[in-house]
């Protein structure tokens, strides 16, 4: 039976095939994104993987609605997988926000679903890092938000030269676009345009600019004019004051495809350009107005940061974490007669925290040994034959293989410490 297309396996370590994906990566990913999230002062929250459809029809766009996992439930509800988080964020707020202190500083690490064309860095489910604030309307909120983000790529080894966020404002592009608008209804369609300039044919671009009101040669002449906004450069600024300033760049190219953000925007990419967007996010100042019917009105800006493309990057950059050992002790039994006081010993060491493995049944020493070794034990313990009344150990340190013999409560103390 063969898995979904567009679906993973997780495998632990070491996994079966070089392109295997792994269990103990995403743990990485997820320990340090949360990590990150918790040095900013954010808190984590949770949703339902499934929705009710409406949710995403709503606001996010037709791109998405166009991806998304529905069905009829049994109940002959209509439900979708949850293609993003923001909608869910957005209806959790509106419903909780009078309990809590302004502004929200919340994050999420969901599973997404898109019933996308599956292309590289494209699956149909992927786990994505969503930080968002609401409920602060000045850029600083941006700025602070647009930190985090650089800060959790660096925190997984990246650096400057890996990646670059780059800056842009849909309150910029509406201006622009409503100086020329044939149309002023228009902006979304516009702004669907400019989202995918650099992948459209140049003919297209103008024939769709046209219809619109505008030449390609003005829009380009916008985006090389790069001039910032009052709120760009206060983020710019902000950013500077953290000696974060080198890791963005203003860039009018940017304006997203979802269709509920209204100030800032931006995306990171890799510096050398060969990977899909790594991040994307940017102010949605209207959509809990809009989710709630009304009745909640606060401003709101996030990001979401996948897991696919982020692994993809980290692989071809050597980032990777080493397989580090995952076992602190094996406690060999070469004598069944020491099986019972092994057990005891194992239970012991394992109580104090450490990682331990053992010999389930009778095995050959050299076997048990081996195994040892294959799972990158820091050390073997073998319980030897009580003598003058006191149990002893026999210690080895796999790296050297150096040996010991000495008192259990030692032996017990030796490997402890250094686990810890
Ligand atoms: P998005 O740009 O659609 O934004 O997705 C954010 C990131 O998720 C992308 O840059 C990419 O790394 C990853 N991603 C998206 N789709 C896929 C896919 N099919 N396969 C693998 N990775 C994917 C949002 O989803 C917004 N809701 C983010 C946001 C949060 N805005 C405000 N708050």
């Amino acid at each position: 039976m063969e898995r979904l297309p567009g679906f993973r396996d997780f495998y632990p370590e070491p996994v079966p095939a070089r392109d295997a994906w792994s269990a103990s990566v995403r743990q990485h990913l997820f320990a340090q994104w949360r990590h990150v999230a918790e040095r900013y002062g954010f808190r984590e929250y949770d949703g339902p993987p499934l929705e009710p459809l409406e949710l995403f029809t709503v606001k996010s766009g037709a791109e998405i609605v166009g991806q998304l996992y529905n069905f009829t439930d049994k109940g002959g509800r209509d439900v979708s997988l949850r293609p993003e988080m923001t909608p869910t964020l957005a209806r959790m707020a509106a419903a909780a926000e009078r309990q809590y202190k302004k502004p929200l500083k919340w994050f999420a690490i969901p599973q997404l679903f898109r019933y996308e064309r599956q292309q590289k860095g494209r699956l149909r489910e992927h786990f994505q890092f969503n930080a968002d604030i609401l409920g602060e309307a000045d850029p600083a909120a941006d700025a602070e938000l647009i930190a985090l983000l650089i800060d959790s790529l660096r925190a997984l080894g990246l650096t400057g030269e890996d990646f670059v966020v780059r800056l842009s404002s849909r309150t910029a592009w509406q201006e622009f676009f409503d100086r020329g608008a044939a149309d002023r209804s228009r902006a979304y369609e516009f702004f669907q345009v400019v989202d995918k300039l650099e992948r459209e044919a140049p003919e297209t671009s103008a024939q769709r600019l046209d219809e619109l009101g505008f030449t390609l040669a003005q829009v380009r002449e916008f985006i090389e004019r790069a001039e910032p906004t009052a709120d760009l450069q206060a983020i710019l600024s902000s950013l500077s004051a953290r000696n974060l300033a080198a890791y963005v760049k203003l860039d009018y190219t940017v304006i997203r495809g979802l269709a509920y953000y209204t100030g800032t925007v931006f995306e990171a990419f890799d510096r050398k350009g060969e990977f899909r967007a790594i991040a994307g996010g940017g102010r949605y100042d209207n959509l809990l107005k809009l989710i709630s019917g009304g009745k909640v009105d606060l401003p709101a800006l996030g990001f979401g940061m996948g897991d696919v493309v982020l692994t993809e990057l980290l692989r071809a950059r050597g980032r990777l974490p080493a397989r580090e050992g995952a076992l602190d002790v094996f406690v060999l039994v070469a004598d069944e007669a020491q099986r019972t006081a092994s057990l005891g010993f194992v239970q012991q060491l394992r109580e104090a925290g450490s990682r331990v493995e053992y010999p389930m049944t009778p095995a050959k020493w050299d076997r048990q040994f081996k195994r040892a070794l294959e799972l990158g034990a820091t050390w073997t313990a073998q319980l030897l034959a009580a003598a003058n009344g006191g149990a002893a150990v026999r210690l080895k340190a796999l790296a050297t293989r150096e040996e010991f013999e000495l008192p259990l409560a030692d032996a017990l103390g030796r490997i402890v410490s250094r686990a810890g």
